[in-house]
C-alpha cells in the first residue's frame, strides 16, 4: 500500500488511544472497528510501525549460502536480501539507479543481479558492474553506482531489516526477549515447512489471533486444544519490545521432549508464544516451533511468510509431516475465522466488547498498550 500524507485520522483513534494507556487489565476493551479499516489510520501504522522500526523478512536460512537472495515487497517498497558472495548478508532497496525498475524477483542463488530493461548489471553486494553504452556520460561512474542498502540483522536465525538508518540496535534491544526464549536456540532450528499467503483480514487481527490463548480451545476444538487447551494458557509480563503467552502441553502429548540441553524441564514443557511487534510472531515448543511475518497490504489484507522450525535430527519424516498437517489444519480454521471477524469489525453495529483475563486476552491488551505507546505521539501530531 503507498502512503498518502494527505489522509488524516478520524479523533476517535487518539480518544481511544489516551483513553487505554496504562488502563488495567480487568478494564480492558477491544478496540473500535475503524482502527482494522481506516485507510488513514493504516497509512500511519504503515509509517511510524513499520517504516521507523525493524520487521522480520524470514529465516537465514533462505539466505544461508553465497549468493543466495529472496525479493519482496514490503509496503510498497521493493526489497531485496542478499548473502553477498564477500560473505555479508544485506538488505538491498531493489530499484535499478538507472530508470527505476525492479532489478531482482523471486528468490535462488545468483552471481549478479540484471536489471530486465537495459540490462544494468549489480553484483551480490549491490555494486554496479557493468552498464551497457553508458560510457559517454560525463557524470556518470560505474563504480560509485550501488543499490542503496538498508540496516540488516539477524537474531535467532531471523532476518529482520529495517528502511531507519536511525533505528536502535536491534540485537541489544531485544536481549530481554532472550533471555526469555534463549534456551530454546531458535537459531540451530531448520526451517522445514515455509509457505506465503495473503489473508483477507486486517493485519491487527492476524496478530492479535496468533497471540491469545481465548480461542485455541473453542475454534481449535478438533486441532489445538488436544495439545495445548485454552485453560493451560499463562501470561508473560510484555516487555517494551515483545508481549507473550504461554501454554502448557495436555498428557496425551508425551512429556519426554527432546529439545536443546539447556531447557529446564518445565520449559520444555511449555509451549511460548512470543510477539515481536510490529510483524514477527514466534510458538516455541521443546523441539520445534512456528513463526508469522506479517506485512501489512491493505487494510483488510495480511500477506504472511509461516514456517515451521525443527530442533535436532531425531524427527522422522512422518512426524515432521503430522506437525505440519497440525499446522496447516489450525492455519486454515484461523484464517476462516478472521475474514469473518474483518466482516464484523466493519459493521456499523461493532462496538468494543470485553476482554478476557489476562491468562487468556492479556497479550491483546498489551498489543494495544504498545499501539498506544508507539503511536499515541503521532496521531496528535496529525490531528
Ligand atoms: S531501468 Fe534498469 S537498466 Fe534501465
Ligand atoms: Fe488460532
Amino acid at each position: 500500500m503507498k502512503q498518502n500524507s494527505q489522509l488524516t485520522p478520524n479523533p476517535i483513534f487518539l480518544k481511544t488511544l489516551r483513553k487505554i494507556k496504562g488502563m488495567p487489565y480487568d478494564r480492558g476493551f477491544s478496540l473500535p472497528g475503524l482502527f482494522y479499516s481506516d485507510p488513514a489510520w493504516m497509512q500511519i501504522e504503515l509509517e511510524e510501525l513499520f517504516t521507523r522500526d525493524w520487521f522480520c523478512v524470514g529465516r537465514f536460512e533462505e539466505v544461508s549460502k553465497p549468493g543466495d537472495y529472496f525479493a519482496f515487497d514490503h509496503i510498497g517498497e521493493p526489497i531485496l536480501v542478499v548473502h553477498g558472495r564477500d560473505g555479508v548478508l544485506r538488505a538491498l532497496a531493489n530499484v535499478c539507479r538507472h530508470r527505476g525498475t525492479v532489478v531482482a524477483s523471486g528468490a535462488g542463488n545468483a552471481k549478479k543481479f540484471m536489471c530486465p530493461y537495459h540490462h544494468w548489471a549489480y553484483d551480490t553486494t549491490g555494486q554496479l558492474l557493468n552498464a551497457p553504452g553508458m560510457d559517454s556520460h560525463a557524470d556518470f561512474n560505474l563504480h560509485q553506482c550501488r543499490l542503496p542498502e538498508l540496516k540488516c540483522e539477524v537474531w535467532q536465525g531471523f532476518v529482520f531489516v529495517t528502511m531507519n538508518p536511525q533505528a536502535a540496535d536491534l540485537i541489544s534491544e531485544l536481549a530481554p526477549v532472550e533471555q526469555l526464549i534463549g534456551n530454546y536456540h531458535l537459531e540451530q532450528m531448520s526451517t522445514r515447512y515455509l509457505t506465503e499467503e495473503v489473508w483477507e483480514t486486517n493485519w491487527k487481527c492476524l496478530l492479535e489471533n496468533f497471540m491469545e490463548g481465548y480461542h485455541l480451545s473453542p475454534l481449535h476444538k478438533n486441532t489445538l486444544h488436544k495439545v495445548n487447551p485454552s485453560r493451560l494458557c499463562q501470561h508473560i509480563p510484555p516487555g517494551k519490545r515483545h508481549f507473550g503467552y504461554s501454554v502448557g502441553f495436555t498428557s496425551r502429548v508425551p512429556s519426554k521432549r527432546v529439545g536443546h540441553p539447556d531447557l529446564s524441564s518445565d520449559e520444555a514443557n511449555t509451549c511460548v508464544m512470543l510477539a515481536l511487534p510490529p510483524g514477527l510472531a514466534i510458538g516455541i515448543g521443546s523441539d520445534y516451533g512456528s513463526f508469522l511475518c506479517i506485512r501489512p497490504e491493505t487494510p483488510t489484507q495480511v500477506r504472511v511468510k509461516m514456517g515451521l522450525i525443527f530442533y535436532g535430527d531425531h524427527w522422522k519424516d512422518g512426524d515432521v509431516d503430522s506437525a505440519i498437517e497440525l499446522f496447516q489444519k489450525t492455519m486454515a480454521e484461523d484464517k476462516e475465522v478472521l475474514a469473518r471477524v474483518q466482516q464484523g469489525l466493519g459493521s456499523r453495529f461493532h462496538a468494543p466488547g470485553p476482554l478476557a483475563s489476562p491468562d487468556l486476552e492479556g497479550t491483546i491488551w498489551d498489543f494495544y498498550q504498545y499501539l498506544s505507546r508507539n503511536l499515541c505521539k503521532t496521531v496528535t501530531r496529525k490531528s
